[in-house]
């Protein structure tokens, strides 16, 4: 019997006794976006979607995500052409002003030339999107001539947008199926630039790892506190609507709240909802791992709390919320990282200790950003491009804009906590 037909086979006997789950309510429906049409691949991962929870029961929130994501036939990473940008769903801040990409290449620099600017050394990126932060960043790395031993990695699931960042980086690149790279290419300054799907596929040397709006994009769990104790948020379909899919509560435990409960029990303390992306606790394991062996540091930049908020799980479409279950693989899904719980497993790594997060504001103000945008607006050719400057800065460090909720966090090798610390 294939997955479809046990599908339909569980659909007729299976008791909808699950609880549904009550979130805040998105904005009416006349301000969501109403998906235009229903693509042949959205409704093949629909499809799929319900064919496995008509198998096995609701599924977690995690499994959800990593499919409407990087499912590699219909994910909305793997299929998706304009996912940044004006025309696309979101906007992020190296594409708001060059200034942030500069800003963060300073401050690289400043934190290899503490390391003793060990060579080679490599600059690494999970998820680098259109490719402009580390264009910014290589200029800065010109100017400051320390290109030599340096190479440039890049960890990258989508097709379409390894390509802009080529594009972008390289003056020509070559594919690859028998390396551990599947692209590589080299800059105008003859710096040499390598794509992976996996971390673990980057060479083990002195790195300096940058993860900008990449862990809101890792699939989380979601666990909620009712009145008979944790339980995990899962997603079922909805019994009004078979084309609909709906969040309902497990009725036992699952391996995964388990998990949390025994490893994380602290975070579970007067909290009433936790969301966990174990997958980002597998890759600060493998941060710390190289930090050992071979140095390193690492700044994860994103948007999140320190445990204050709980139900953050959303989709953003053409820059407007939109329902995370509605017209799966049409829009991005994403969850604020909790760095209360990103901090807690760099702790039990034993290799890593972390400084901040500190707030997008805080950290560009010490980098220097107000002397960059004088020096910006100073060569500015005009008006036009000076009110550019100064609003894309606004953007970037308001508090009621990017400033505040986006947030700076350094994680650097255990061993060196003393020294560095007595370095600052
Ligand atoms: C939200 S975008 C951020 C892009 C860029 N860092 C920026 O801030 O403009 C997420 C990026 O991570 C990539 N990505 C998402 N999931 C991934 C995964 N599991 N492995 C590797 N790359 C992934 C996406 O294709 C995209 O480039």
């Amino acid at each position: 019997m294939n997955v479809r037909i046990a599908g339909v086979f569980f659909q007729q006997f299976r008791s909808y006794s699950y609880k549904p789950v009550k979130r805040v309510p998105l904005p009416p429906a006349s301000k969501l976006e109403v998906p235009e049409s229903t693509s042949t691949k959205n409704f093949s991962l629909r499809e799929e979607l319900k064919s496995r929870i008509l198998a096995s029961g609701p599924i977690p929130v995690a499994s959800y995500m990593r499919q409407v994501l990087t499912n590699p036939a219909a994910g909305y990473y793997m299929t998706s052409e304009d996912v940044l940008g004006s025309k696309g769903d979101f906007v992020t801040s190296p594409e708001i002003g060059q200034i942030f990409g500069e800003l963060v290449g300073a401050w690289c620099l400043n934190e290899w030339y503490k390391f003793g600017s060990p060579v080679p050394y490599q600059l690494v990126e999970l998820g680098p999107g259109k490719g402009t932060m580390m264009s910014d960043i290589l200029r800065v790395v010109g100017n400051l001539k320390a290109t030599g031993g340096l190479s440039v990695h890049l960890v990258e699931i989508s097709e379409h947008l390894s390509k802009v960042q080529a594009s972008l980086l390289c003056r020509g690149c070559t594919d690859h199926k028998d390396e551990p790279f599947y692209r590589s290419g080299v800059t105008s300054s003859g710096t040499k630039v390598y794509w992976y799907r996996h971390l673990e596929d980057v060479p083990r040397v002195f790195s300096i790892i940058l993860a900008h709006e990449f862990f809101d994009a890792l699939p989380i769990h979601k666990f909620q506190k009712e009145s008979d104790g944790w339980k995990e948020v899962l997603v079922d379909i909805d019994p009004n609507s078979n084309d609909k899919f709906r969040f309902v509560v497990s009725k036992a435990e699952t391996p995964m709240l388990r998990l949390f409960l025994n490893s994380l029990p602290e975070i579970a303390n007067g909290r009433e909802h936790v969301e966990i992306s174990f997958e980002s606790e597998a890759l600060i394991r493998q941060i710390g791992e190289r930090f050992h062996s071979n140095g390193g540091l690492a700044l994860i930049v994103d948007y999140g709390h320190l445990g204050e908020k709980g139900d953050t799980f959303r989709a953003f479409k053409r820059h407007k919320l939109h329902d995370p279950l509605v017209d799966p693989g049409s829009a991005d899904l994403t969850a604020d990282v909790d760095f209360s719980i990103l901090n807690q497993f760099c702790e039990r790594t034993s290799q890593v200790f972390t400084i901040g997060p500190t707030s997008q504001r805080s950290f560009l103000e010490m980098a220097g950003a107000k002397d960059r945008l004088a020096v910006l607006l100073e060569r500015a050719k005009s008006e036009e491009e000076k009110r550019r400057l100064t609003d894309g800065f606004r953007i970037l460090t308001e508090e009621n804009q990017m400033g505040s909720r986006f947030k700076f966090f350094g994680l650097y090798p255990k061993e060196l906590r003393e020294s560095y610390l007595g370095l600052k």
